[in-house]
């Protein structure tokens, strides 16, 4: 990629450039046959078609002005119904379609603090006390509107500790977070509890159901228990929902919902004497595609209630062969819920050491093998995101996992080369400000003028500081904390 990239001076043929692009795809991944776990919702490709076509009627519509594109505020107000139905909010419930989680949770999170710098003036220095576990887009709502977090610990099974949430709250405390489910380990944390502290302090709660939004009503009507999180619940105030994950629509689309106007209006942005015009503006884009909220509408309408009950039915179905098939691998250990549509295991520690394995090690042989693998950290773990789509590739990924377990079970070394060497040094570095720096720079590395391939690990000078870093010195740093660990549990 180095060198001038410049606008070809002549326009290319429409299909030759499409057959390019087809050939660029090649070393993607591969989301149809269910080998990728997350990133990509899919149910098949009678879904995909109708989402595609509804997608591109709507290719060039800009929902910015609702009075030009009436059809698309009209599919806009009825996906947020929809889903305050869904999530048995009352009828005065409002919300907008924004272009993902993320945004929804920075909308959210801007709403509330500019509702309590109405109500409470006094607050010079706003914070959220929220759990460890929830998003990690709440750190960037607090980085772009200067918002304090104030992460509590979480209890043994992985949920919030309300006790801590309860300690953490202060007179500048404008907002209280909980997730349903948070993403490490999938468990839904104690709304009731967590809205009755908000209650007692006059807080508002925002409910995080970016993941379970579209799948925990339906594990609900299925009859699996799940806890109450919703809007049954007095004392949540806010939601959001991600129709671009088991809504199953294409990327580019979630909800945002409030109990009533009076929390809403603090999302909107007017502003009235600009030479351009006056300008209201719902959400954080200007122009708003209408691709996206023209396909989740068909995803929604097209599927209906019985074809979401299906999908739940068949990614809990699949949920629970993964669970099964590595809760019998005797290295590994299940974390969180046993009936979530997200799987996440650990290495057991209390082997002997010829029997133990390392998990990033573990991650390693799942790649070679063509996985796409989620890595997570505190506690150490591989993070599988279950839908509708992975089903029939459950035999084959179980069996592979076996095999990665065989091949690195005892061999302690393998923890501390290839990409195991840097993800285990990212982990357990106490120097977080390094591991920052690290991945920054790879960043501009790879947002640079030359764009740098998207590589973290490996050992290559070309790689940027944390690959270089981790292939040089991972192993070393890795013993040399090992050592720490061994002499402070003497
Ligand atoms: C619980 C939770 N919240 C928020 C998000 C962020 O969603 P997005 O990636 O669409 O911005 C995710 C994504 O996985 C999530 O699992």
């Amino acid at each position: 990629m180095k060198g001038r990239i410049a606008i070809p001076e002549r326009g290319e043929e429409a299909e030759a450039l499409l057959a390019r692009m087809a050939a660029m795809r090649q070393g993607d991944a591969d989301w149809r046959s269910g080998r990728t776990w997350s990133l990509v919702y899919y149910v098949d490709e009678a879904h995909h078609e109708l989402v595609r076509r509804a997608h591109d009627l709507f290719l060039a519509e800009n929902a910015l002005n609702p009075m030009a594109f009436r059809s698309l505020k009209r599919m806009e107000h009825e996906l947020v119904r929809m889903t305050a139905d869904l999530l048995h909010g009352p009828p005065t419930a409002v919300g907008t379609v924004t272009s993902g989680g993320t945004e929804s949770i920075l909308l959210a999170m801007k709403t509330l603090r500019d509702l309590a710098r109405k109500k409470r003036p006094w607050v010079r220095r706003p914070n959220v006390v929220l759990p460890r576990s929830a998003h990690v887009a709440f750190d960037k709502a607090a980085h772009y509107f200067g918002l304090r977090l104030k992460r509590t610990a979480l209890a043994p099974d992985f949920r919030a500790d309300v006790r801590a949430m309860a300690r953490a709250v202060d007179r500048n405390t404008v907002a209280l977070v909980a997730s349903a489910p948070q993403y490490p380990q999938g468990v839904v944390d104690p709304v009731p509890e967590i809205a009755a502290l908000a209650r007692r302090r006059r807080i508002p709660l925002h409910v995080d159901a970016c993941f379970g939004g579209f799948i925990l009503p339906w594990l609900e009507r299925l009859g699996h228990p799940v806890p109450p999180w919703d809007f049954r619940v007095p004392g949540v105030t806010s939601i959001s929902a991600d129709l671009h994950k088991y809504g199953y629509a294409p990327k580019g689309v979630s909800t945002v919902l409030y109990r009533d106007m009076a929390v809403l209006r603090h999302q909107f942005f007017v502003a009235t004497d600009w030479p351009g015009g006056i300008y209201a503006s719902p959400t954080m884009a200007g122009s708003r595609p209408g691709g996206p909220i023209a396909a989740a509408w068909a995803a929604m309408m097209g599927l209906g209630q019985e074809g979401y009950l299906r999908l739940a039915r068949r990614a809990l179905d699949t949920a629970g062969r993964l669970r099964e098939g590595i809760g019998a691998i005797p290295e590994l250990r299940l974390l969180g819920a046993p009936d979530a549509t997200i799987v996440t295991y650990a290495a057991r520690e209390d082997l002997p050491a010829e029997r133990r394995v390392d998990i990033y090690a573990v991650a390693d042989r799942l790649q070679e093998r063509g996985w796409s693998v989620d890595r997570q950290q505190f506690p150490a773990s591989i993070h599988l995101t279950v839908n509708a789509s992975n089903g029939p590739v459950v035999d084959d990924y179980l069996a592979d996992l076996r095999e990665a377990v065989a091949a690195v079970r005892g061999r302690a070394d393998l923890g501390r080369s290839g990409e195991a060497a840097m993800y285990g040094m990212m982990a357990r570095l106490p120097a977080r400000g390094l591991v920052r720096q690290g991945v920054i720079e790879v960043m501009e590395q790879m947002y640079g003028p030359e764009g740098g391939e998207p590589d973290l690990a490996g050992g290559g000078e070309e790689r940027g500081w944390v690959g270089r870093f981790g292939a040089r010195h991972g192993a070393r740093v890795l013993a040399a904390l090992e050592r720490l660990e061994r002499l402070r549990r003497r």
